[in-house]
């Protein structure tokens, strides 16, 4: 460090002012400072008279090179270009940032020798489609045991005694052909009322189910459309928050209600603790619903109605089959252009020429697309028929998953990978899809509804789901 020593004021004014004691400082540089200086004014002086020249210039002609200058210096400094100029950097920034983003790739098409996606199922050496099937299978018997669930007594009325009674009474033939892709509302109800899990006394309850129906609500001419839904399940909320003293106690937080009409997804947006605290289980569970709040909510499987299916082979016919309408679906319509006349895959936008069964038996693997909503029979139809699901409905909250590894027994494809759909299955090796079919028949039961729940079907796996979420905070009754 340079040490500076003090000098007494009269020093700096005295003529033989005395050493000073800067090291690099001694009587051979102070010779140098004199050509030095020399230098330095000379510089100053051409510097000075160059302007003063540029100047006259400036006065003197108006010739292009110098407007040139002028005009550039006040562009970039007034105040309102400035921001403009502000405003072109963070665009310019915006698109850089855009370039490396993971979340918004570039639009440019795809270099020609994109790799492969993360191969979709991992190998997988101790088989099994279970997260930790030992740990599950302990706390799904303790469950079995203890939880709860107590029922508004609204869905015991008498048929005639109310006009709202079909609203809240079970559905007297579930497996009627129309219910189709809306039967796991109804079964869930049906099944609880033949369950051990079901309580008459409140006070021993973890939980408690709103029964009203959607599907209902949906067909009945009075309600329809999604506004009077919401308004109708806002007053039945309400009216159970004055009559029974439950609601209350947890702000609803323990309730909870039943649907897998995708009408139903609004249907607690005109009550705010019912959508903020009461669990959803909706075959509409998806991260992108307003009202969807993933691990408050539920996701249910969608099942269809169907007979029992034999023993199944791993079919080795087609490699792909999806059918389905359009139905404004950017995805379906993506998939459909790029795919609809390949030789080893059956798409079809509407009908298969085949029995729609068929497509399924005999493919390897079937597409579950988005189409208006994620919510269709696909996926349950896939497992059914031992056909493996490929999933292309990006945020869909699989049901389940907690429990259920499902990269074990399905693949899953962002709608962006759609062109390489086909690379992705191909690369799929004979003896993992072996693997991935032997676990698909394993979770097969959890996509079964039972009038009486029996084992590990939807009903106990839905069950379990809020044995999750049970140890809920409630002032004492
Ligand atoms: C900002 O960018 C636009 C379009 O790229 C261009 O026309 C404009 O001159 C730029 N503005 C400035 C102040 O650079
Ligand atoms: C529950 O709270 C609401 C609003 O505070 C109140 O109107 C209602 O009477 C309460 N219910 C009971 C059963 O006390
Ligand atoms: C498929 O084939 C049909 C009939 O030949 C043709 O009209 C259609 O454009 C083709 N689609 C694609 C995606 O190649």
């Amino acid at each position: 460090m340079l040490q500076v020593t003090a000098l007494p004021a009269e020093a700096y004014f005295s003529k033989r002012r005395p050493k000073p004691n800067f090291p690099y400082f001694g009587l051979h540089q102070r010779r140098l400072l004199v050509p030095l200086l020399v230098v330095v004014v000379t510089v100053a002086v051409a510097s000075l008279l160059s302007i003063i020249s540029f100047h006259g210039l400036l006065k003197l002609s108006n010739t292009p090179p110098v407007q040139f200058v002028e005009s550039k210096l006040n562009t970039q400094f007034t105040p309102s270009n400035t921001l403009y100029l502000a405003e072109n950097i963070s665009t310019n920034n915006k698109a850089a940032a855009g370039q490396t983003s993971m979340v918004h790739p570039p639009p440019s098409p795809p270099p020609p020798s994109l790799p492969l996606p993360p191969p979709p199922p991992t190998t997988d050496a101790t088989g099994g489609p279970y997260h930790n099937w030992e740990l599950f299978s302990a706390d799904f018997n303790e469950m079995l045991t203890n939880l709860k669930i107590f029922v508004y007594p609204d869905v015991f009325t008498k048929k005639h005694s109310s006009p709202s009674a079909p609203i809240f009474l079970p559905h007297p033939n579930p497996l009627h052909p129309k219910l189709g892709n809306y039967y796991s509302e109804h079964m869930f109800k049906i099944a609880l009322l033949g369950s051990s899990l079901l309580t008459t006394n409140p006070e021993e309850a973890h939980f408690f189910f709103m029964p009203f129906s959607i599907n209902a609500l949906r067909n009945d001419p009075r309600v329809r459309s999604e506004a009077s839904i919401a308004n109708f399940v806002a007053q039945y909320t309400a009216r159970i928050s004055w009559e029974y003293i439950f609601w209350n106690a947890s702000e609803g937080s323990d309730h909870f209600y039943v649907f897998c009409h995708s009408v139903g997804r609004d249907a607690a947006s005109k009550h705010q603790s019912l959508y903020s605290n009461a669990i959803q289980v909706t075959c509409s569970s998806s991260y992108f619903q307003r009202f969807y709040v993933s691990h408050k909510d539920v996701g249910l499987p969608q099942v269809w109605p169907r007979p029992p299916e034999e023993a199944l082979n791993p079919p080795d016919a087609r490699l792909v089959f999806f059918a389905g309408r359009i139905q404004n679906s950017q995805v379906r319509q993506e998939l459909v252009d790029t795919w609809a006349n390949d030789t080893c895959m059956d798409i079809f936008s509407g009908n298969p020429p085949f029995p729609y069964e068929e497509g399924f038996r005999r493919s390897k693997y079937c597409l579950h697309v988005k189409g208006y909503e994620v919510n269709t029979a696909r996926i349950s139809d896939a497992i059914y028929y031992g056909c493996i699901p490929v999933i292309i409905s990006n945020h869909y909250d699989l049901p389940f998953a907690n429990v259920l590894d499902w990269s074990k027994f399905s693949v899953i494809i962002s709608h962006r990978d759609i062109a390489l759909v086909k690379r992705i299955l191909l690369s799929i090796s004979r003896q993992l899809y072996l693997r991935m079919h032997n676990n698909l028949c394993k979770i097969r039961r959890h996509f079964k509804w039972h009038t009486t729940p029996k084992g590990y079907d939807s009903f106990h796996m839905t069950a379990y789901q809020l044995w999750l979420r049970r140890g809920i905070h409630g002032l004492p009754y």
